[in-house]
């Protein structure tokens, strides 16, 4: 967390659209003042992944404790703030309406400005809070929900040049996790048991490898994972076996996902001659060998790479916040009717998803 002198504009911010409830408060000039998150975790695991009712009910019992604690954290009263955000969509339709109507009861209480935000949006500018990064630049959202490339125009302007036809990335890595016995979330306990595996001891599929267009697909991944575990010998997995095709799963992720944003790198540099930034983002954007892959890549076609800090990867309220905040400069308040969207693309008029396109 950075913490800064200089009085500037600040807004809170509210996350509560999956498994982590959160709160933050963020200024203008890019400083954190508070920023807390409490998982879910533990009321989840049993059932191997997020239960949406039991979500909604976790973030109504602590939003309010976690807002409390956020503005004390931070030193300041409601009266300090200029607006309030809370993650508008897309997500889980029971957590969305519990922090957007803990946001709009504190914006009709005080009278300050209410904003809605897009969650992606959240994920898709967090590099503009830590980095300050001028647009436009082309974006990896990488999470649990979405797989997309996006050239990343402007506050509420975006072009999606792919998208997943079936799975999205980090839902791929819970799915092999569940797959190997490693636990929920799968993702940082597959990245783990990876690290002692031989990521060439199993060949793997990639899906979508060289294809045109820049559209990612993950289920076959999936499929060829559960193939390899049913073609174990019976009994419990054994800790090398499931090391190496931990690894061999995530060499084959990170070989997908370098391809297809080498190709959206091809079309964003025709579409935005002179830019030339490669940013990442989402929960998976955690993932070292990701992160190693795409700093190569980058490196490799001359654009420079962002990856946000890890705090700031997964689920979080300070990227609410810095959007709200990007909104409340342009003047982009939302209304107290504004009504929850389950489903909310960054593009609307992007087409679909296909199996092969134009890039
Ligand atoms: O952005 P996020 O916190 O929530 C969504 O908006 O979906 O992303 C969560 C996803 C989960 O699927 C989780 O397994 C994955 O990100 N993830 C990772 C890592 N850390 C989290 N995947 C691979 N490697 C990691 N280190
Ligand atoms: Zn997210």
């Amino acid at each position: 967390m950075r913490w800064c002198i200089t009085p500037a504009m600040l807004v809170l911010g509210i996350e509560t659209s999956c498994d982590e409830t959160a709160a933050a408060v963020v200024g203008e000039d890019r400083c954190i003042h508070a920023a807390l998150v409490q998982s879910q975790l533990e009321e989840h695991a049993p059932y191997g992944g997020v239960v949406p009712e039991v979500a909604a009910r976790a973030h109504l019992a602590v939003l309010n404790g976690l807002i409390r604690r956020t503005m004390a954290e931070a030193g300041i009263g409601f009266a300090d703030l200029a607006g309030v955000a809370a993650t508008g969509g897309p997500g889980l339709i029971g957590g969305v309406i519990v922090g957007t109507m803990t946001a709009k009861g504190i914006a009709a209480a005080t009278g300050l400005p209410f904003l809605a935000v897009n969650h992606l949006e959240g994920h898709a500018l967090t590099a503009r809070l830590t980095e300050g990064l001028p647009f436009p630049y082309l974006l990896l959202l990488v999470s649990g929900g979405h797989c997309q490339l996006l050239a990343v125009l402007g506050v509420g302007r975006y072009r999606r040049y792919g998208t997943t036809v079936d799975d999205a990335a980090g839902e791929a890595f819970d799915k092999a996790a569940k797959l190997l016995d490693l636990g929920y979330p799968g993702g940082p306990a597959l990245e783990r048991a990876a690290t002692a595996g031989d990521p060439q001891r199993f060949a793997l599929p990639r899906p979508m490898l060289g294809r045109p267009g820049a559209d990612f697909s993950f289920s076959g991944l999936k499929t060829a994972v559960r193939r390899l575990v049913d073609g174990l010998p019976p009994g419990p997995l054994r800790a090398g076996d499931v090391a190496d095709i931990a690894a061999s799963f995530q060499a084959a992720v990170a070989d997908c996902l370098a391809d297809r944003t080498a190709r959206a790198i091809g079309r964003f540099r025709t579409d935005h001659p002179g830019a030339n930034r490669l940013v990442v983002a989402g929960g998976v954007a955690a993932n070292a060998m990701l992160r190693a892959r795409l700093a190569a890549l980058a490196e490799r076609e001359g654009f420079a790479f962002t990856a946000p800090p890890l705090s700031l990867c997964g689920d979080n309220a300070a990227m609410i916040a810095w959007a709200g905040i990007e909104r409340l400069r342009l003047g982009l308040t939302d209304g107290l009717d504004f009504a929850p969207r389950p489903r909310w693309p960054l593009d609307p008029d992007a087409p679909p998803a296909r199996d092969g396109g134009a890039c």
